[in-house]
């Protein structure tokens, strides 16, 4: 069984959500645990004192002691095309679009360009330990086209499709009814399932679709059985206002998707902060899931995102860094101001449910955790290994932690791509930092 290999290191695990079942039975960890991968799956997870015993005796084991092991992360909102635009200044939603993202977004008629930002931004993913997205294109083709490409390359399990935007954008960024439909479909012909690769249809949100769009949008997604369907909801106050303006006839802000029959168990709505009651109860009943993007709200002062809320309507909830409302790749700061986020609001986010959101969750909000999202043997073999002695800050907070949940807490308060040390995809190292300096043995 020499097709085995083996990493030792603390592991830890979502294998539930903690709202279903409590904290304490929602993850497995094992402090001196054994991950054992054959191909691009896992094989085994365990303690290593039992494990090793039970393996072939020439089995590699990659031994970290200074880190843990956890499931690669999954960003469940991002847009490849705002890579090059992070940190645009002083705009909320409405005219940051049209002062800084319309005029990015216009380079992707470039199919050279978008590879060039593709590759770009996956790289950083993975430098951040995000092994799965779901990802926005722009209007053009090429755009999806590149990226898939460029994810081909690393055999990386990813979402995107091209934005459906027909009015209320400049002229060069506008796609028609017909053409977004028509080529949205040769996407999901070519691109859906190919590999590890997924389409979304993408109509960018509301205001930027006419009702013949919407509706082209949801005819294609009765057409086919597993697509996912990708927009943003109730993001900003004066974008709702809007929206109610232009779709006078709609109850709420999603009953514009609903009318479209745009809500499905694979549509995921990024942000969904303004929402009302008959809102979340729809999001429930259709299994449809809100991206929760911390770092997003706050930087173009969106609001916060009600957790409770949505857990008490039992809404399936993921994480998105929403790059480049976003300011960072980093899953690990996501979960750090996700803390914040939930802190305003006089409530607290316990470190195992936000590795949930961010692994697990994420998975099952992109109905893909029978494949990813937690270790479990049969898994695909997507990991991440955390340095607890990635700087001089982590190692002296993480010598004085007194459990898994406290150094997870730390490594979601302080650290960022530093502290990931290595990203592996179905089995393969697709990232390894390049200053190590912690200790890892290879037996
Ligand atoms: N709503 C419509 N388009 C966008 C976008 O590109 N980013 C964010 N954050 N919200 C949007
Ligand atoms: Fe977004």
């Amino acid at each position: 069984m020499s097709h085995l290999k083996a990493w030792r290191a603390a592991i830890v695990h979502c294998i539930a959500d903690p709202k279903d079942v409590g904290i304490d039975a929602a993850y497995e960890y094992y402090q001196d645990g054994l991950l054992v991968v054959e191909g691009d799956t896992i094989y085994a997870l365990g303690d290593a004192a039992t494990l090793i015993p039970t393996l072939p005796k020439d089995l590699p084991i990659e031994h970290h002691p200074h880190a843990v092991i956890t499931p690669g992360f999954v960003d469940t909102h991002i847009h490849y095309p705002q890579t090059d635009m992070i940190g645009s200044y002083g705009e909320q939603l409405l005219t940051w679009l049209n002062t800084y993202t319309f005029p990015e977004e216009k380079k992707f008629s470039d199919k050279a360009h978008a590879r060039d930002v593709a590759d770009r931004f996956l790289k950083e993913l993975l430098r951040n330990g995000t092994t799965t997205a779901l990802v926005f294109g722009t209007v053009h083709k090429v755009s999806v086209e590149a990226f898939f490409e460029a994810s081909e390359v690393h055999n990386l399990r990813m979402i995107c499709g091209k934005v459906m935007m027909d009015r209320n954008a400049p002229d060069y960024l506008t796609d028609t009814a017909d053409t977004s439909y028509q080529e949205s479909k040769e996407l999901i012909d070519t691109w859906h399932n190919k590999g590890r690769l997924h389409y979304a249809i993408t109509p960018r949100f509301a205001p930027t679709s006419s009702e013949q769009q919407l509706q082209l949008a949801g005819k294609l997604l009765s057409e086919y059985h597993d697509v996912y369907m990708h927009t943003h909801l109730s993001e900003n106050k004066d974008e709702c206002v809007w929206v109610q303006a232009l779709f006078p006839t709609s109850n709420n802000y999603l009953d514009v998707y609903d009318q479209h029959k745009l809500l499905s168990e694979r549509s995921v709505f990024a942000h969904g902060i303004h929402l009302c009651d008959d809102e979340y109860h729809r999001l429930h009943e259709t299994g449809s899931a809100i991206a929760f993007c911390p770092s997003s709200n706050l930087f173009i002062g969106s609001g916060l995102f009600n957790l409770q809320k949505a857990e008490d309507h039992q809404v399936n909830v993921g994480m998105g860094t929403d790059i480049g409302a976003g300011t960072s790749f980093s899953m690990l700061q996501t979960m750090s101001d996700a803390y914040k986020v939930i802190q305003l609001q006089n409530q607290n986010l316990n470190p195992i449910k936000s590795l949930y959101l961010a692994t697990l969750g994420g998975a099952k909000a992109l109905r893909l955790d029978d494949k990813i999202g937690n270790l479990a043997v049969g898994s695909e073999a997507d990991f991440v290994i955390l340095d607890k002695k990635a700087t001089p800050l982590l190692t002296s907070r993480l010598a004085l932690s007194k459990g898994i949940e406290e150094t997870l807490f730390v490594f979601m308060t302080i650290g960022d791509d530093r502290a990931i040390k290595a990203t592996y995809s179905a089995g393969q190292c697709v990232h390894q930092r390049s200053s190590d300096n912690s200790s890892a043995q290879i037996n």
